[in-house]
């Protein structure tokens, strides 16, 4: 059991990030990543759409040995977490990316907190519910700020394009005065130091990658399933193959990667 591998699964290559923080903090764990690029952007599809590709996936992910899954998605997240935990109840563990950033907010004081994500996990307000059940005393503001996926994937980072969109979307309203931004989507991490440069790093700017890869390992020690046997091999599954994926995928990964196709869908 300790040498199967970490499920993962994202709507495309943003869970790559999950996937790099995982491999610094428990290097020696098998992955096994899946992402959904036949289907993405999850951002813009229904929360029905985004429960079914997730059960499909999760599916896969334990018919190839996961001894965890990982939803390294906000959108599945929010809209399929709870569906998902449901469904698998006896057959898994499973884990997502808005519970251990709630977990932080809730050892934190912070009077005003902005979320930015995608349509579908800032329409879907489950950080919202699940920050006001922990941390009452904080006041939540949400944006969609929808432009920021295709930015980064086109390597808007860093320059004069980025800073205007960024700016823009930042410089709403009501973000004034926020003590605290949460990163509501996997492909933030990559503008993380652009953002917290816009607010003069006078805000916290919380990413969910470092925090879930802590709760995982403290899960794999607490149930005895750490990998100690020295060997890991790392597989990367994406149900639509073109190049750019390629190409993205080594930008989130960062370092080299070997994408192969798994048609799960047809
Ligand atoms: N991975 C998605 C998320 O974290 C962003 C990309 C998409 O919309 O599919 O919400």
């Amino acid at each position: 059991m300790k040498k199967k591998p970490i499920g993962i699964f994202d709507s495309g290559v943003g869970g790559l990030t999950v996937a790099h923080a995982i491999k610094q903090i428990l290097p020696g764990e098998s992955l096994i990543y899946f992402g959904d690029t036949a289907h993405l952007p999850y951002g813009d599809k229904s929360a029905e759409s985004i429960r079914y590709y997730s059960h499909r996936i999760t599916q896969f992910l334990l018919d190839h040995d996961a001894k965890v899954v990982l939803v390294a998605c906000n959108s599945a997240s929010a809209s399929a977490f709870d569906y998902l935990k449901e469904e698998f109840r006896d057959k898994t563990i499973l884990i997502d990316v808005i519970d251990p950033v709630v977990d932080y907010i809730g050892t934190k004081n912070f009077k005003k907190i902005g979320i930015i994500g995608t349509k579908r996990t800032i329409s879907s307000g489950t950080y919202e519910r699940k920050i006001s059940e922990k941390s009452p005393e904080s006041a939540v503001v949400s944006l969609t700020t929808p432009l920021l996926v295709p930015m980064i994937e086109e390597g808007f980072i860093f320059d004069d394009i980025s800073n205007a969109i960024i700016r823009a979307y930042l410089s709403n309203e009501s973000l004034g005065g926020i003590e605290a931004l949460i990163l509501g989507c996997t492909h933030y991490p990559i503008i993380k130091n652009q953002i917290s440069k816009i607010f003069n790093f006078n805000v916290e700017v919380i990413d969910s990658a470092r925090l879930v890869s802590i709760i995982l390992r403290n899960i794999l020690e607490q149930k005895n399933l750490l990998n100690d046997s020295g060997n890991s091999r790392d597989m990367f599954f994406i149900s639509d193959y073109t190049p750019y994926f390629g190409k993205i995928a080594k930008m989130f990964f960062e370092g080299e990667i070997n994408l192969q196709k798994a048609d799960i869908w047809s």
